[in-house]
């Protein structure tokens, strides 16, 4: 563990470097951000939202909790995703969990975890709309990984139900979801493809929150 005094000296050099680079870097951080992306990721300390997009301060704003999950009735993620898209117009969603998650593989394992048991249901759910591919996968570490893709998958899925996120796409055409994986063992993200267009279209006939009558069955 890198001591606890050090990370004031390490914030020090950093401002420094900064401003050494840059002289008026922190006057145009200061001033307001317009960032174009907003990343909900996984709480883990490897993955580093800013760092694997290689992104600088102001350009992606971001909320990570345990397996990247974004449910219904989470006001902290719901606030997240208005404030980005109402206000900071963000014209990209990503949704990004990664390999050896804890918190996916936690909720592979049938066992009561106390507090973590109903944010892990939302990741049991995932599983059980998804049983039959996945109980199709003999190999447990290949099970494993494919759930990280599907919750990814699925938790996009939950951003287009949104009513931010429907109504500023009907209007302007943005923004669009994106789900990622990224590889701990390589460093690399994996882009899931997912299609936002048919996606939404998928969802409209029950989950359409726009004045517009959009879902053409
Ligand atoms: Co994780």
């Amino acid at each position: 563990m890198i001591p606890y005094d050090q990370l004031f000296e390490n914030n020090r050099r950093w401002a420094s470097n900064k401003k050494a680079g840059e002289p008026a870097y922190f006057d145009k951080l200061a001033a307001e951000q317009h960032p174009g992306y907003l990343y909900i990721g996984c709480s883990d300390s490897r993955v580093p939202a800013n760092d694997i997009m290689g992104v600088e301060p102001g350009d992606v704003f971001v909320h990570r909790n345990v397996a990247n999950v974004v449910a219904n009735t989470d006001l902290n993620c719901g606030a997240v995703i208005e404030y980005a898209v109402a206000h900071l117009k963000v014209r990209h969603i990503i949704v990004c969990g990664h390999y050896n998650c804890g918190g996916v593989k936690a909720a592979m394992q049938p066992q009561d975890m106390g507090l973590l048991n109903p944010w892990l249901r939302n990741i049991r759910d995932v599983y059980r709309l998804h049983q039959d591919e996945l109980n199709g996968i003999t190999e447990e570490a290949a099970r494993y990984e494919r759930l990280v893709e599907l919750n990814v998958i699925e938790q996009c899925v939950n951003v287009i139900k949104t009513a931010p996120v429907q109504q500023s796409y009907l209007a302007q055409g943005y923004p669009v979801v994106h789900g990622w994986v990224f590889d701990l063992h390589t460093g690399l993200l994996k882009d899931l493809a997912i299609d936002f267009e048919a996606r939404l279209r998928s969802i409209q006939q029950i989950y359409n929150l726009t004045s517009t009558p959009w879902f053409r069955p």
